[in-house]
């Protein structure tokens, strides 16, 4: 694609996204369009490579300011920077990485935080302390669900197709495990008041799968579905037409690319 800027200066701050492929993300058009509204001296340039380590050196050499970090280097970047938070320590992969105050590299997880803001947002509550909440799946995305809903407090059970995945997934964060099908309906409904589905159930091309058919909704969930595209799953649909509050992925993948531009642009999480 063709970005536009304003302009490139001898100061213009060097941001950037790592990945492999990185052609298809939508982040460089995000937070380039950012940086034209907001009068920004920055640019956001999209990195294929094969090697984080070669990233890391061009990184110093370009004096770049902070990395988007995506598929397949959102563990391996770990150990190449100077400071990790606790998402990235809990979950062992990281989306984001930044110079802090002393130049510095830190890693950190918008992932995980992206995803909590706008569930936090359509319950209009501060935190989630007393509440219960079901993950479905045990993957890398389930991971970040479960650390950020702990995070806000939440008791979580996670649900997944293979038991011996959410089971170590579960030990890990000291949570509770289960499987998927109907012998695990009461189990679901108990920890119903919140699901986020993290399975690649729904994506394309198992567009048709509801992980969760087995389960009819009463109204009272909050159902949040990480995938965005399609924009409303089957699972979604289904919640929906029982009158349950249903999120899609695509504010989640909004939010964690503003946490990055906030990042970038103070060094710090908001
Ligand atoms: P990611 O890291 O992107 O979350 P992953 O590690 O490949 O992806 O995990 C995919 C998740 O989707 C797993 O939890 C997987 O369940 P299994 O552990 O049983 O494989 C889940 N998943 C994929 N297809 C599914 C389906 N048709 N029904 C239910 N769960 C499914």
């Amino acid at each position: 694609s063709i970005y536009r800027f304003r302009k490139i200066s001898g100061k213009t701050v060097i941001n950037s996204i790592i990945g492999n492929p990185v052609s298809q993300s939508r982040s460089p058009h995000l937070h380039n369009g950012w940086y034209e509204k907001e009068g920004l001296d920055a640019v956001y340039v999209p990195f294929l490579t094969d090697s984080p380590q070669w990233f890391m050196k061009t990184a110093e050499l370009l004096e770049i300011n902070g990395s988007s970090v995506t598929v397949p280097f959102k563990s391996d970047i770990i150990p190449l920077v100077d400071t990790t938070d606790k998402a990235v320590d809990a979950i062992g992969a990281s989306n984001t990485i930044y110079r802090d105050g002393s130049g510095q590299w830190s890693a950190t997880n918008t992932d995980a935080y992206g995803l909590i803001k706008p569930l936090l947002d359509t319950l209009g509550i501060a935190d989630l302390k007393g509440r219960k909440a079901a993950v479905i799946g045990a993957g890398g995305a389930a991971r970040a669900a479960v650390f950020a809903l702990q995070d806000k407090g939440a008791q979580v059970a996670v649900f997944n197709r293979t038991l011996s995945r959410a089971e170590d997934l579960a030990d890990q964060f000291g949570c509770v495990a289960y499987g998927l099908g109907p012998e695990y309906a009461a189990a679901l409904r108990e920890y119903s008041s919140i699901i986020v589905q993290t399975s690649s159930a729904g994506m394309p091309p198992l567009e048709d799968v509801d992980p969760v058919a087995f389960y009819s909704f009463d109204g009272t969930e909050v159902v949040y579905d990480i995938i965005y595209k399609p924009e409303v799953t089957r699972m979604m649909a289904r919640a929906k037409e029982a009158g349950c509050r249903v999120l899609g992925g695509f504010t989640m993948l909004e939010e964690q690319a503003v946490l990055q531009f906030e990042i970038f642009h103070d060094g710090k999480l908001k």
